[in-house]
């Protein structure tokens, strides 16, 4: 009986030391469902990089006729070449960005899509990368509701009509180079987000 008293408020204060350290080491409550959200955005990342590949169904000897040919797309996304910093990353800016660009990447390869189909070139490589990014958008705007952040405004453009098979060619090769680049970009960002939640790596 003397043993108990003693022990007890000892036993009381490892018991509050325990439930301090299993407050203070668990995650927010949305953790592992933020990463099972960048799990299937990073899939449809994966899945439109090989849609971006086949935008234009060029081989590599008449792709050199198209190489350095002129920008003509001024509304497309701009994706920064620099490395993305770990240390300055901030989760709600960078999946603000990946939203806008996904949304005006969306906006070009639907105009694609139509220029294609209009001069009688295949358009299903367009028609899947849509669909990959309208999921990639559903799923940016899930998770910036789960950090309580409001989504930007979407993006608008200006897209001229395209007249020629040639045209729609050169705006294939552009918007197929753009893509693959924000392809790669976004699954940089993915990982950084991913590994700043503590997410599993698979
Ligand atoms: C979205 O991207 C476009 C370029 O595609 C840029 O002009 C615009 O400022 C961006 N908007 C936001 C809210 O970042
Ligand atoms: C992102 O969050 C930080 C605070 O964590 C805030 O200062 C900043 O304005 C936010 N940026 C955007 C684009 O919402
Ligand atoms: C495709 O054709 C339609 C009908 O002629 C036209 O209105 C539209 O602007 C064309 N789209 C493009 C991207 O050229």
């Amino acid at each position: 009986m003397r043993i108990f008293h003693d022990s007890a408020p000892r036993l009381l204060h490892l018991l509050l030391l325990i439930e301090l350290f299993v407050l203070s080491s668990s995650h927010p409550i949305h953790r592992s469902s933020l990463c099972s959200v960048y799990k299937s955005m990073s899939h449809h990342v994966d899945r439109l990089m090989d849609s971006a590949k086949r935008l234009h169904d060029l081989t590599d000897d008449e792709l050199i006729n198209f190489e350095g040919a002129e920008s003509k797309l001024d509304s497309l996304p701009h994706i920064p070449h620099t490395a993305v910093d770990l240390r300055t990353i901030k989760v709600n800016e960078s999946l603000a960005r990946l939203l806008n660009y996904s949304q005006s990447f969306q906006l070009h390869v639907d105009w694609l899509k139509t220029a294609r189909e209009n001069v009688s070139l295949p358009f299903q490589p367009a028609e899947s990368a849509s669909t990959h990014l309208l999921q990639l958008s559903k799923l940016i705007k899930t998770s910036l509701q789960q950090i309580n952040e409001e989504a930007p405004p979407p993006p608008s453009a200006s897209l001229p009509v395209v007249s020629s098979a040639f045209e729609a060619l050169q705006f294939s090769v552009e918007i197929s180079g753009r893509l693959q680049g924000f392809g790669h970009w976004s699954k940089r960002v993915l990982q950084l987000l991913r590994s700043q939640s503590h997410c599993p790596r698979h």
